[in-house]
């Protein structure tokens, strides 16, 4: 009897249950990479909240067709070359299927030709400057462009001040703050919108009252701003303390919760556009705020949701190809298949619009969906029409 305890049959089954256990182990692992220090950190934290409460829903709800989403998360500190650090660590030693991030398109712009490089997808949720998937095929982004949001934020901010005249402030040594700058130019351009003077500042500047005092000389009636939150509160709390209460119009960067604990009574007035608003009542939006306010007990942002977003996304892509255990062709596979996904989240409706290189060839992939604009009031953004 003893001699026949492992029969064939039960030497399989407990073989199959090994196993089991083992493709249980080989969850799937998805690289995050994104600021949790320094100034970009403002928008990091909400960002990487964002996967993980998308993550955790998921994988309460059975996964990936029974696989658990595993998610690695570095900090990249809001520095390019951290940023190229982190891509290779999770890419060549991590091994992770694909990475989301990084926080700031200064940063995608040095990290994403790594991910492209090696076949692997970087999904980006937060980088709206031009031209980051211009870099290739591999590199996705749900985070709406400021070539696509600043045109209605000044169409709007016009209409409902009355503003015939503005000045322009932007950071000049910042991808993103950039290109805000150039597409602000180019929507005031084409709304025959004069500006007074524009002037400039630089990552870790404090003191911006020689340029504001030049703005408040120039009589605008607004002050366009494409700066980052850890310069571009500070901007609004000086320029009030100079006197100057125009309104501020702001890209993609100033549109956050954050700005009213960084410029407090002094944050009222400013426009920003984004699909995501926490006005927007739908259902997944509302289950979205209450799941994030009730797990991180703070106030989510459009950052979070971008995050939150993307990894349903991923997921629902996911569970439509079959993965294969073979790294460099299910990295492939998620690559061919992204493409086509289509989700209606905390943001809207989504999907992708192919983007192309610089010299017009088909490239990576950005986000199809229209921005709500809204104002600052008393604490809150409210939706302005
Ligand atoms: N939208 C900002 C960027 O692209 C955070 O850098």
């Amino acid at each position: 009897m003893k001699k026949n305890f492992f029969t064939p049959s039960l030497l399989s089954f407990a073989l199959a249950a090994t196993f089991s256990v083992g493709v249980h182990a080989a969850d799937i692992k998805l690289g995050v990479a994104e600021a949790l220090s320094g100034g970009a950190a403002q928008y990091g934290i909400s960002i990487r909240n964002g996967f993980q409460l998308a993550a955790d829903e998921i994988n309460a709800s059975g996964g990936v067709n029974g696989d658990k989403l595993q998610l690695v998360i570095e900090d990249e500190q809001g520095k390019k070359e951290e940023a190229i650090n982190v891509f290779k660590k999770l890419i060549f030693q991590d091994k992770v299927l694909m990475v989301f991030g990084p926080t700031l398109s200064n940063s995608a712009q040095a990290a994403d030709p790594i991910a492209q490089a090696a076949k692997v997808v970087a999904f980006g949720t937060s980088n709206t400057a031009d031209g980051i998937t211009s870099i290739g095929e591999f590199v996705f982004r749900n985070s709406v462009t400021e070539a696509d949001v600043l045109p209605e934020t000044i169409k709007i901010a016009v209409k409902k001040s009355g503003i015939k005249k503005v000045a322009v402030m932007f950071g000049n040594d910042d991808v993103f703050t950039k290109s805000g700058y150039d597409n602000f130019k180019k929507a005031l351009e084409d709304l025959k919108i004069p500006v007074t003077t524009t002037e400039t500042f630089a990552k870790g500047d404090v003191d911006f009252k020689a340029q504001l005092t030049k703005i408040k000389a120039g009589n605008p009636d607004a002050i366009v701003l494409s700066a980052l939150l850890a310069e571009g509160a500070p901007i609004m709390v000086q320029a009030r303390q100079l006197g100057l209460t125009v309104p501020f119009i702001g890209g993609n960067g100033m549109n956050s919760v954050k700005v009213f604990d960084l410029a407090k009574d002094k944050a009222d007035g400013l426009y920003v556009g984004s699909p995501w608003s926490s006005s927007n009542a739908s259902a997944e939006n509302t289950k979205f705020i209450k799941a994030y306010t009730d797990k991180y007990k703070a106030a989510p942002d459009q950052f979070a949701a971008q995050a939150y977003d993307a990894m349903y996304i991923t997921a629902q892509t996911l569970k439509k190809i079959k993965l294969s255990g073979d790294l460099n062709a299910d990295r492939l596979a998620l690559q061919g298949a992204l493409p086509a996904a289509k989700w209606t989240g905390a943001t809207g409706a989504f999907q992708f619009r192919r983007a192309t290189d610089r010299a017009g060839k088909p490239a990576g992939y950005d986000a199809q969906q229209t921005p709500i604009i809204s104002v600052t009031k008393g604490g809150q953004f409210v939706i302005e029409k």
